[in-house]
């Protein structure tokens, strides 16, 4: 049988940050509840002229100048934070990067769960089709009302993953365990710019749903529990990969070490909620933290509110090691403009009606803008940087 996995993967930020200390102190709350009550320390926070189509073609860009774009033919868009009812995101991202008319572009949604949908659509594609790449974009703004307890798990950023035969980082195999079940835990009506969310509702459905899609995969000849060596998680905020891990450990029989959650968690601890991007920017900080893990099978929990959740497992492959790639993840982190709280709470409330034409200020130093709307459509543009 074709092997089938993650080739390559990248992850993109915005330009700005808060620190998740200076909201609490603004809001008269103790920075522990935070730091270590939610596990969350900053949240990336976009500038008026960056969205989640900046991100992804920022992050889909470096796969691109590494591996060429010869084989891919279609380009998989997984959001929740879309920007349009009709065209997918990814159409923009198709022209900004330069691809060809015979790559097929969709977009792909089921709140935090759609990257994990697009990522299994692919690996289908590719065992029909073995020659072939496809590449999927995760890319995410999470926003939550001012002053709701959904706030300090904002977050934004972009996974883009080069999906191909023989991946040179991850394996996925080819047995998942599924859990679906209907349930008003977080949703974002079509007029709101902000998600709805019942967060005690949220963690009950996910601790449900990750011994839900264990009992599936057990029942569908899982690994045998005690070869998985970690599990990456989907990460509203990282408190919940720890509850998830209990939930899993005790269901399973897996002995799974707190290390594994904790590289597993560095990234999201800094980017805050990235939906669908959040399971693979942690599966990128587990990658990028431990140089030891070649050959290990891990545990890949995908949990979309609504909801829908997936267990995967993969074979971390032998040449996976990249210490540039952790170096560009953490110059990505470190370059962001940090934000006081005053300024958040301006770009928070800046939500742009399409039917008026705007320019936007040229603010971001990544390769793509936002330019603006004109005519009700929107524009992008290449920075030069
Ligand atoms: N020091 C350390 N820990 C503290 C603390 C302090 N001063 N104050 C509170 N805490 C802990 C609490 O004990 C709790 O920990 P626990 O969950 O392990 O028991 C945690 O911080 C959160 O406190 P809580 O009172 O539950 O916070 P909250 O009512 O503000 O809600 C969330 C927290 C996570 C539910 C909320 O931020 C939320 O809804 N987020 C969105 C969730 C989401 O995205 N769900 C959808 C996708 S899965």
């Amino acid at each position: 049988m074709t092997r089938i996995g993650i080739h390559d993967l990248e992850l993109a930020t915005s330009h700005h940050v808060l620190d998740l200390g200076k909201l609490a102190e603004a809001q008269d709350i103790d920075p522990a509840k935070y730091r270590v009550g939610i596990g969350q320390d900053e949240m990336s926070i976009l500038a008026p002229d960056e969205d989640i189509v900046t991100m992804g073609a920022a992050a889909a860009q470096p796969l691109l100048e590494r591996h060429g774009q010869q084989e891919i033919r279609t380009l998989l868009f997984a959001t929740e934070s879309g920007v349009d009812q009709s065209k997918a995101a990814g159409l923009w991202v198709h022209q900004l990067l330069g691809l060809p008319a015979h790559v097929r572009v969709v977009e792909f949604k089921q709140a935090c769960y759609s990257g994990t949908a697009a990522l299994q659509a692919a690996i289908g594609m590719i065992s029909r089709s073995p020659a072939e790449r496809v590449l999927v974009i995760a890319s995410d703004e999470a926003r939550y009302e001012l002053g709701s307890a959904g706030e300090p798990t904002q977050g934004a950023g972009a996974v883009a993953m080069l999906v191909s035969a023989d991946p040179a980082l991850v394996e996925i195999e080819p047995v998942s365990g599924v859990h679906t079940v209907d349930v008003d835990d977080f949703w974002r009506p079509n007029d709101s710019s902000t998600a709805v969310v019942d967060g005690a509702l949220s963690i009950r459905a996910y601790l449900e749903s990750v011994t839900g899609a264990w009992d599936d995969l057990a029942g569908r000849g899982s690994p045998d529990p005690a070869t998985i060596e970690r599990v990456v998680y989907h990460q509203p905020f990282t408190k919940m990969a720890v509850k998830a891990q209990r939930a899993l450990s005790s269901r399973s029989g897996a002995q799974l070490p707190a290390r594994g959650l904790q590289d597993a968690s560095v990234y999201n601890r800094r980017l805050g909620n990235t939906y669908t991007a959040s399971l693979y920017a942690s599966l990128a900080s587990l990658l990028d933290a431990d140089p030891e893990l070649a050959g290990s099978r891990i545990g890949m929990f995908s949990y979309g509110s609504g909801s829908v959740s997936e267990l995967l497992t993969g074979i971390v492959q032998p040449g996976y090691w990249d210490a540039d790639r952790a170096a560009r993840v953490r110059k990505a982190l470190d370059a962001r403009v940090p934000l006081e709280v005053e300024e958040y709470r301006r770009l928070h409330a800046r939500v742009l009606p399409s039917a008026v034409d705007v320019d936007n200020p040229r603010v971001t130093d990544g390769p793509f803008r936002f330019a603006g709307i004109s005519g009700r459509a929107r524009h992008y543009e290449a920075t030069g940087g």
